[in-house]
């Protein structure tokens, strides 16, 4: 069934390639920050909508997701403007998109957050963490902690609201190689990467998966095929996001 959707980040690179994969189907507006984005947006046969996550209230977005039936964050700073710009982004506008979503009237839009692989506590080491695992983690921490930090307090704050239904996927590093079709989906190890066209491919998959509500799920470079990866993962309904 065709369903409205709406893109927050819209012309991320995830963002584009996951609309490429929707608009055939359904219906989608991308909330971008410039003007100058307009027609790349249109070239995809999405509708532009021109809010900025740092500046726009959360009237705004509420606005914006009123009618929908889905809602994907994929936006971040990308490491641009510091620590000031990543909390701005990727902590307070998901922030302003979980409130946004709970001002909707009548049903709310289902939720799919693009985080990342290895957001947690960095105290608590998760029990199927190997040695290797953990090198990578210390290693990655080291090079963007600040990135860590302020997805987890995102995801943190996601993981104890109810008012609305809510899917995070955690990929690993991103990588512009072509996709293969397969991940490994699901308390995986790190350290492999996957390619934007395979995580668009995932998030396009879970447009119909209200029944994945509650659960983040971990999605790596892997063997899997992508379908069968997530069937078997949601089926089994364990989250990876384990504080
Ligand atoms: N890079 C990795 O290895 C990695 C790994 C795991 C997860 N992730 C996450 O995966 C997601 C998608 O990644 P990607 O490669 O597609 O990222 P991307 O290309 O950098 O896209 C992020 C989008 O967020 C937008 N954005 C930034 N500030 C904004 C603002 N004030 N208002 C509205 N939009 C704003 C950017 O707008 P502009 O186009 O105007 O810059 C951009 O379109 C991100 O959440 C990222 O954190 C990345």
């Amino acid at each position: 069934m065709s369903k409205n959707i709406v893109i927050v980040g819209g012309h991320g690179h995830v963002a584009r390639k996951l609309t490429k994969l929707l608009t055939p189907s359904h219906s989608v507006t991308s909330i971008i920050r410039t003007p100058e984005q307009v027609n790349d947006i249109k070239e995809l046969s999405a509708n532009p909508l021109v809010l900025s996550l740092a500046d726009a209230p959360v009237v705004d977005f509420t606005h914006a997701f009123q009618g929908s039936d889905v809602v994907y964050f994929s936006a971040g700073a990308g490491g641009k403007g510091g620590e000031e710009m990543t909390k701005k982004i990727d902590y307070e506008g998901a922030v302003k998109v979980f409130d946004a979503i709970e001002g909707v009237q009548g049903k709310k839009p289902l939720l799919i957050l693009v985080s990342a692989v290895d957001v947690r506590d960095p105290d608590k080491i998760p029990a199927h963490y190997n040695e290797e695992d953990i090198a990578v983690s210390n290693r990655v921490r080291k090079a963007i902690g600040v990135y860590m930090k302020w997805k987890y307090e995102a995801d943190k704050n996601l993981v104890k609201r109810t008012a609305f239904k809510w899917i995070i996927l955690r990929p690993g590093g991103l990588t512009n190689t072509p996709g293969v079709g397969t991940a490994s989906i699901g308390r995986t190890h790190l350290g492999k990467t996957i390619s934007r066209d395979d995580v668009a491919l995932a998030l396009s998959l879970l447009v119909d998966r209200e029944d994945a509500s509650g659960l983040a799920i971990d999605f790596v470079g892997g063997e899997t095929p992508i379908q069968e990866g997530l069937d078997t993962f949601i089926a089994k309904g364990e989250t990876d996001f384990l504080g």
